[in-house]
């Protein structure tokens, strides 16, 4: 068996290598490959005719690019492939609830079989969510208690795909799936530009430069001697959960300062410049989203430009949730297989 993975911060690498545990249990040869290290050439030496397992987060209701590209490389094959997910999972009472799908598994599947290869599983997994630009960091006994839930849904499963069975799980979740598609195109073509933008480092950054070592597709940069955030950022996470000095923030207010300019001024625009109606109405929406863009990355300059002023650098942490104590940074489970 071979595993491929991508992982932000470590949750479908920790699914990757207890699934290689349990394969090894049972005298299986299995080897897991970081998919942002291996080079898409060596796939084929690598799989020969093993089973071969893709695991990676959900991102806006899909794969993330780095993950999707690495799939649509992929050689042509004729192996058995099984997709797995690790999804959102928040901790009610004792319930851990489901993230969601959306299309990661259909678009992948559809990719690798006309490749020829044959799809025999779809297993999602509810991790802890990492989403800290949008929620505050679970607490560590939350993400243990989710990580000790996964641990043996994960051994149930992967005793099914390794006794030749396919495995389905996914299935029960094609109804919401399906319903989502819309918000994960969105996403891919538009929302993750607008997170990537969304990340700046503050004064206690002492440009120890790991961030930029570490970010799987290389997307922070040294502008004006700090680090900048291009639209390559795939929003991981990896970099704002792992940098020592707790320097990268998410501007929530700058999101929020910008949509009210933006709005403000495509009010304007609509009501004095542009009286005409733009038609069909999917060309105005591109129009409006390039110039709400446009107007964001034209904020976050200025942002990054500010924040070298030692008065205003100060200040503009104050309007960024990431910034307060309550509000942490995600870190997995320090897990110790049973
Ligand atoms: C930018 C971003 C988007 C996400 N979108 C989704 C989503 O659409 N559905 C979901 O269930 N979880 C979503 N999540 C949560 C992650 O998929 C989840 O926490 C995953 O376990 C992280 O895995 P990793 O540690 O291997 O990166 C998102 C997380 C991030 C950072
Ligand atoms: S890891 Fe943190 S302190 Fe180091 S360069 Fe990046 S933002 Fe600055
Ligand atoms: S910049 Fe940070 S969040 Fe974006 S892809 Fe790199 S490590 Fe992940």
């Amino acid at each position: 068996m071979v595993i491929f993975y991508f992982s932000g911060t470590g949750n479908a690498k920790q699914i990757a290598l207890w699934i290689a545990g349990f394969a090894q249990k049972k005298q299986i040869d299995c080897q897991t490959f970081s998919i942002e290290k291996t080079d898409i050439n060596d796939v084929k030496a690598l799989c020969t005719d093993a089973l071969i397992a893709i695991v990676s987060p959900i991102h806006g209701f899909n794969f993330p690019k780095r993950a999707l590209d690495f799939i649509s490389l992929f050689p042509k094959g004729s192996n058995n492939v099984v997709l797995m997910n690790t999804r959102g999972g928040l901790k009610i009472g004792r319930l851990v609830t489901p993230g969601l799908t959306g299309v990661a598994f259909y678009l992948s599947s559809y990719i690798l079989m006309r490749k020829g290869y044959q799809i025999v599983g779809h297993i999602p997994f509810d991790m802890p969510s990492n989403w800290i630009s949008i929620h505050p960091a679970l607490n560590q006994p939350t993400v243990k208690y989710i990580y000790e839930k996964n641990y043996s849904r994960v051994e149930k499963h992967c005793n099914k795909i390794l006794e030749g069975k396919p495995d389905f799980f996914s299935n029960r979740e094609i109804i919401q799936d399906v319903l989502i598609s819309p918000v994960s195109l969105g996403y891919y073509f538009a929302g993750k530009y607008f997170f990537a933008k969304s990340f700046y480092a503050s004064e206690e950054c002492d440009n120890c430069g790991i961030c930029i070592k570490q970010c799987p597709v290389k997307a922070i940069k040294i502008v004006n001697d700090r680090p900048f955030w291009t639209s390559r950022c795939e929003s991981c996470m990896r970099c704002m959960n792992s940098c020592p000095k707790k320097a990268i923030e998410t501007a929530h207010g700058l999101i929020a300062t910008t949509s009210v300019m933006s709005s403000l001024i495509l009010s304007w625009l609509l009501g004095d410049i542009l009286a005409i109606n733009i038609q069909p109405g999917f060309i105005r929406f591109s129009f409006f989203s390039l110039i709400f863009f446009a107007l964001l990355w034209i904020f976050y300059k200025l942002q990054h430009l500010l924040l070298r002023n030692k008065l205003i650098g100060k200040f503009i942490p104050y309007a960024s949730l990431t910034h307060y104590k309550f509000w942490g940074r995600y870190k997995n489970a320090t897990w110790h297989s049973k």
